[in-house]
């Protein structure tokens, strides 16, 4: 930092002042590391403003104070590139890469290249012109050729600087041509669409519609109202040169520029491949805190990239690797409600099979009844949906403009279609509920939460084969599962298929067989799966962990007391008394006996040792490059750690990767200890 001058003029004030505020800014919005309060940086800011109110002279274009400016204009003036901004040529697959790769070395005629790998961020394309250090001019892509001025508009952003610097005194170009992306951070995205939701306003599809809306605002107030942030990857021009990316890079990061993380793979195709996997198990885990929608792969060397040239409008020294599409558009073929083990009626849009994030999406659930009214989805609807890895698919919004006028909005039935029992919805929940007692559909339902992989994992029983054995009159709870004999299955009707003529056909031994033999290896379980499968109301997969470690064994736990219950780790009054009031009813013990008389074992949950981790609170924020946040997690609480979404003054770890935001200030600002990357694969192999 500065030091300020002493007995200051109020020029020199003013200048040590706007100095200091594009530092804390820098710190603040590029690097995520804030060393100041906010209150400070307003105060800093209000006496800047109050100099430069006194003498308006000292407010220079690139002073803080400056950043929204301007009037409304009419339009946005449309102006011509110096240099073109190219697109990229895009491959889908691994093979369409390899052919890229095979191309790139045959025309330089060498066996390796050296490339560098960033994520493909899925905004808007700009450019900016810094000359002698000040942003003089912002365009947008437009066409390649022609974008528009949108300087206004991008002096807002804060995470962009007005006045570019070196740390240490050092060159700065005296032309710089930076390109880079205005994109909406997922955080600030899904708070602007609330915000939109509340004022009864159209919803943005997604991030990307919605930084665009922002950035080719004709008042820049509006777009300073916007949560814009910007990263750079490329420069058009330089009046200093360069020999590689990477150099480049780094330079625009001295220079104060947010730069996206680019990694180098030296070794060729295959690592580079391994590090598009990577990305898009980071995507789909929505690892990120912004959309990216592909990797984007390019040769570091300027030189070479001198040599390759370009063709048509792209560039042949680059490629787009893309990812499989999140959000496509299909018709809703009708709205069903699904009744689920606790008797909730859950509206389900049945669609039109559809390719999305890779795999083919047929259904997508719309919550509840608010949901549904709020998106006003109807029958016949053109939609779009999203899913992302392993997310349950949802549906965006209908679009609108391809309403015909025939399509139908749906009631939530008053009789549930399982059993015909009335549906009640409570006061002050969302949730409507069967109130019948002996619903075929809640214990299907309830027969497929204890069978599931991470409960007794009974592997072949889909949700169809428990129906039939429901509706049969077969499994009126799940300790007749275990009952049931290899004959018995073979003689049940397969739900998937029909003979030739039509008929139905049977399961058949070899599928009853392994089904069986599922059943008798289930019975081998560990008491925290089991406490989960029996379907405790509040009782996830944690819960049913800490109660594990807590007990040693069921029996303790039969008769503990709400308040024994509450004294456990992670568990609150609402949760100890939900479990207490389960096993105090008689019915839902004789099931538990007669489970255990069936031959079901319950090993104790295994005491992880004293380490770094154990009983410790962690939140993982930023990218990491080594493992997903999902495996991250997994090795935390393999050490008896535990992982929260949220900074507190409770967090006694938050372990910060790549482009960390909000949590990592506010771990600072709790003084709460923060771990880089390397430091936590440390303490994990510790
Ligand atoms: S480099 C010609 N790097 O993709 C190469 N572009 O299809 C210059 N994009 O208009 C661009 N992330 O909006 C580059 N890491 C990245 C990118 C990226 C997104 C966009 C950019 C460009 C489009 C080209």
């Amino acid at each position: 930092m500065v030091t300020p001058p002493s007995a200051p003029s109020p020029t020199e004030r003013a200048a040590y002042l706007r100095e200091v505020l594009r530092q804390h800014d820098h710190r603040y919005f590029v690097l995520d590391a804030p060393i100041i309060s906010d209150a400070e940086y307003d105060r800093l800011m209000g006496e800047l403003e109050e100099l430069e109110r006194r003498h308006p002279a000292l407010a220079t274009p690139d002073s803080p104070t400056q950043r929204v400016g301007g009037a409304a204009s009419e339009k946005l003036l449309r102006v011509a590139h110096e240099r073109p901004m190219l697109s990229l040529a895009k491959v889908h697959t691994r093979e369409e890469f390899l052919e890229f790769d095979a191309r790139v070395r045959k025309a330089l005629g060498v066996e390796r290249v050296r490339y560098t790998c960033e994520q493909k961020l899925d905004g808007l394309a700009i450019s900016l012109t810094y000359e002698e250090g000040l942003l003089t001019r912002a365009l947008t892509r437009g066409d390649g050729a022609i974008g528009e001025d949108v300087t206004a508009n991008i002096r807002t952003i804060r995470s962009i600087p007005l006045r570019l610097s070196l740390p240490k005194g050092g060159e700065v170009p005296s032309k710089l041509e930076v390109r880079g992306e205005v994109i909406l951070a997922h955080a600030d995205f899904e708070a602007l669409n609330r915000a939109q939701a509340a004022r009864g306003e159209e919803l943005f599809v997604n991030p990307r519609n919605a930084a665009a809306g922002a950035l080719r605002q004709l008042d820049p107030r509006v777009t300073a109202e916007r949560p814009l942030s910007a990263w750079f990857y490329d420069v058009g021009y330089s009046s200093l040169p360069f020999a590689s990316h990477t150099a480049r890079l780094a330079f625009l990061m001295r220079l104060g520029l947010r730069v996206l993380p680019s990694t180098c793979e030296t070794e060729g195709a295959a690592e580079v491949e391994a590090k598009y996997l990577e990305l898009l198990r980071l995507r789909d885990a929505r690892g990120a805190q912004f959309d990216f929608d592909g990797m984007v792969v390019k040769v570091d060397s300027l030189d070479a990239r001198e040599r390759l040239g370009q063709v048509s409008r792209s560039p042949r020294w680059a490629v787009a690797w893309k990812f499989p599409a999140e959000i496509e558009e299909t018709v809703v073929l009708g709205i069903d409600f699904q009744v689920g083990r606790t008797g909730k009626l859950t509206p389900v849009a049945r669609l039109a099979p559809i390719l999305v994030g890779g795999a083919t999406v047929s259904n997508a659930t719309l919550h509840n009844e608010d949901e549904l009214r709020r998106k006003d989805v109807r029958i016949g609807d053109h939609v779009f949906i999203r899913r992302a890895g392993d997310v349950i698919p949802e549906v965006i919004k209908p679009i609108l403009e391809k309403r015909k006028g025939d399509e139908r909005r749906v009631e939530i039935p008053s009789q549930c279609p399982a059993c015909g029992a009335m549906v009640v919805r409570e006061p002050e929940e969302a949730e409507h509920r069967c109130t019948g007692l002996s619903c075929p559909a809640q214990l299907t339902a309830h027969l497929a939460h204890f069978a599931q992989r991470t409960a007794m994992d009974i592997e072949g029983l889909g949700d169809k084969l428990l129906e039939v054995l429901v509706s049969s009159g077969r499994v009126r709870a799940v300790d007749d599962l275990y009952g049931l004999t290899v004959d018995e299955l073979a003689a049940l009707p397969r739900t998937d298929k029909l003979s030739k003529g039509g008929k139905p056909i049977s399961l058949g031994r070899a599928n009853a067989t392994a089904i069986h033999a599922a059943l008798e290896r289930s019975k081998q379980c560990t008491l925290r799966r089991f406490l989960f499968a029996l379907g405790i109301r509040h009782v996830g997969e944690s819960t049913a962990r800490s109660l594990a470690l807590a007990y040693p064994g069921l029996e303790p736990l039969l008769t503990a007391s709400v308040e024994e219950l509450q004294a456990i780790r992670d568990i609150g009054p609402e949760v100890a008394s939900a479990i207490h009031s389960f096993f105090a009813q008689r019915a839902n013990r004789d099931v538990v006996e007669r489970l255990l008389s069936l031959g079901v074992t319950l090993a104790p949950e295994p005491k992880s040792t004293q380490g770094a981790f154990h009983e410790k609170s962690v939140v993982l924020t930023g990218e990491l490059s080594r493992m997903t946040r999902d495996e991250a997690k997994a090795e935390i609480e393999r050490r008896g750690g535990r992982v929260s979404g949220s900074v507190s003054r409770k967090t006694d770890l938050v372990v910060a990767g790549e482009s960390a935001g909000s949590k990592l200030a506010k771990a600072r600002e709790l003084g709460v200890r923060v771990a880089s990357e390397e430091e936590f694969l440390a303490m994990l192999a510790t």
